[in-house]
């Protein structure tokens, strides 16, 4: 049993992850910024923990994720403004990160986003600032000591997903469900051999369990 520190348990990949998590046996505070969602936390499983991203320094998160075996950021600002998507999106991990250090919570998943995900897409300012404060979280997080494994998943569909994926470090782009995300960022949690790590991910053929398996580095 770990004690897991979610951000951004109320997205559609964290929602999904909760009762992951719970089912196999974790404790979960997931980190929520409206009042009316700390029922539904609570109702899941999960220790609610109310905080907005825009408003909280390294500091706070510092309090809040004390005793956390490892914490997972799925957060997103989701297209709400350059600078709620530079504050949530890049700033957001870069103070978890900081947190992380100065508490000694040794493990941190950062739901990113896939390389190719503007391709054939017409360029937008938004959408590129996206991508480059996404880069910019995970250049921060691979730089540093943590044991961080770095999730860069396909274009999110809202479906609880069939549990089968395709994972590596590099692999052709596409759609991933948003439960499959959560099957495997719950299976990487159960798997800690697996650290310092960025996997791409998709659907697929492989039910997750074994496409984590093969991740494993001999
Ligand atoms: N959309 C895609 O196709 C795609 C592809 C690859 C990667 N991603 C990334 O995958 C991750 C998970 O995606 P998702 O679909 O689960 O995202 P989502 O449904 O948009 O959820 C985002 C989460 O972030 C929370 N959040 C937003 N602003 C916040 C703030 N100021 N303070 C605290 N929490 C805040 C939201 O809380 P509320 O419930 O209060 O809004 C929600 O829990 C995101 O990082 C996203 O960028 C997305």
């Amino acid at each position: 049993m770990a004690n897991i520190f979610l951000i951004g348990a109320t997205g559609g990949v964290g929602i999904r992850l909760v009762p992951d998590l719970i089912a196999r046996g974790h404790a979960v505070t997931g980190l929520h910024r409206k009042p009316e969602q700390a029922e539904d936390l609570r109702a899941a499983g999960a220790m609610p923990v109310e905080a907005d991203l825009m408003e909280i320094s390294a500091s706070d998160l510092e309090m809040m994720v004390q005793g956390s075996d490892a914490v997972v950021f799925s957060a997103g600002a989701a297209g709400s403004g350059l600078d709620r998507t530079t504050a949530i999106d890049g700033d957001g991990p870069v103070k978890l990160i900081e947190a992380a250090r100065k508490t000694g919570v040794k493990r941190v998943y950062l739901v990113s986003v896939f390389p190719d995900a503007g391709r054939s897409r017409e360029r937008r300012d938004g959408f590129e600032h996206y991508m480059a404060e996404k880069k910019r979280a995970d250049a921060a997080l691979a730089g540093s000591e943590l044991d961080y494994v770095i999730i860069r998943p396909g274009t999110l569909q809202s479906e609880a997903g069939d549990g089968r994926v395709r994972a590596g470090h590099a692999t052709p782009y596409g759609n991933v469900a948003r439960g499959n995300v959560a099957a495997f960022i719950a299976e990487l949690i159960d798997t800690p051999l697996i650290r310092r790590e960025i996997f791409e991910l998709t659907d697929g053929d492989v039910p997750v369990a074994e496409a984590v398996a093969c991740l494993k580095r001999d």
